[in-house]
């Protein structure tokens, strides 16, 4: 694996090929991310179905190219995928109502945080395969990582569904479900802790006696830059680290408070653990 390719996909998902038609179901900022990804990497915008109560001008411009947004359901028969993106407290009344569209070489695909393979299942009323998947919010620059799971899928199902969701970023398949509560802890919700270490850096460079505005640069700039360096490079992330610290000096001298004891290895572990329960309790 070349430096620059660490944690890309395998390979570039190519769309140009999907037979369709393809049913996009919530098309909000994870819909739209998906869309986005979907055409850039080839799909033919006239195998593309929306559905939409409040479709963005991008999302009602599909139809000059021929996407078809809100049709009436039960015209479309035996579509290949269903790919769900609704808020999960909608999904109770959402998912009946795709029944009429689920053949038997259906593949549905849910995004959804929190409902799990059983109650998908349950509430599409019908035998099909299932993907159940976490993205994150990268997924909007096409820089996300999906974690998946399958459920009477076959091969060219799951190959589909990859190609689906590595048009937002890279994809891990899982094959526990149980699993899912830790990865939507650790790379669901991760972006919002990398984010609060950017807030935290900037008011600690201003508490330093820097002026804020170049405290908040000097927090944003220094983050992506080191993501992207940890992206790019092949070394482990503790040699990236050990890399930049010199015995004695200025990054010892922080990295002693924050890897002292109940330092952020501490608190991320408890952090993720209270993620995790929280994830459990709203799966039900
Ligand atoms: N954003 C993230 O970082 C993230 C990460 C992991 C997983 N997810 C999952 O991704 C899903 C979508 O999240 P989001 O942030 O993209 O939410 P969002 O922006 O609110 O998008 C959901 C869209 O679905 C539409 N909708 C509502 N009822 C519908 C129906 N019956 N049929 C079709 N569309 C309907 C909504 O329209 P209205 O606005 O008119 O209601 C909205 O445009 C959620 O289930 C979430 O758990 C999101």
């Amino acid at each position: 694996m070349s430096a620059s390719d660490r944690s890309a996909p395998s390979e570039t998902p190519d769309l140009r090929n999907f037979s369709g038609p393809l049913v996009l179901v919530g098309a909000g900022k994870m819909g739209g991310a998906l869309i986005d990804g979907w055409l850039r990497f080839g799909l033919d915008a006239g195998k593309l179905v929306v559905l939409e109560p409040q479709p963005s001008p991008q999302i009602s411009a599909l139809a000059s190219r021929g996407g078809r947004l809100n049709p009436d359901v039960r015209a479309l028969i035996d579509v290949a995928a269903i790919v769900v993106a609704v808020k999960p407290q909608i999904a109770g009344e959402a998912l009946p109502s795709l029944a009429p569209m689920i053949g038997a070489a259906t593949l549905v695909v849910s995004i959804m945080a929190g409902r799990t393979l059983r109650f998908l299942s349950g509430a599409l009323q019908r035998p099909c395969a299932l993907v159940r998947a976490m993205p994150n919010t990268p997924a909007a620059i096409g820089r996300g990582i999906t974690v998946a799971v399958a459920q009477r899928a076959s091969a060219a199902q799951r190959e589909l569904a990859y190609r689906l969701l590595s048009a937002t970023g890279a994809v891990e398949w899982i094959e526990d479900e149980a699993l899912m509560d830790a990865v939507t802890a650790v790379s669901g919700s991760g972006p919002a802790y990398v984010f609060l270490l950017a807030e935290a850096l900037a008011q600690a460079g201003a508490a330093a006696g820097l002026p804020p505005h170049l405290a908040e640069k000097l927090a944003r700039e220094t983050i992506a830059g080191s993501g992207e360096l940890l992206r790019r490079s092949p070394l482990e992330p503790a040699t990236l680290r050990e890399n930049v610290t010199s015995p004695g000096g200025t990054t010892a001298a922080a990295l002693k408070v924050l890897m002292g004891e109940k330092g952020l290895a501490d608190l991320m572990k408890t952090a993720i653990a209270a993620a995790t329960r929280r994830s459990r309790e709203l799966a039900g």
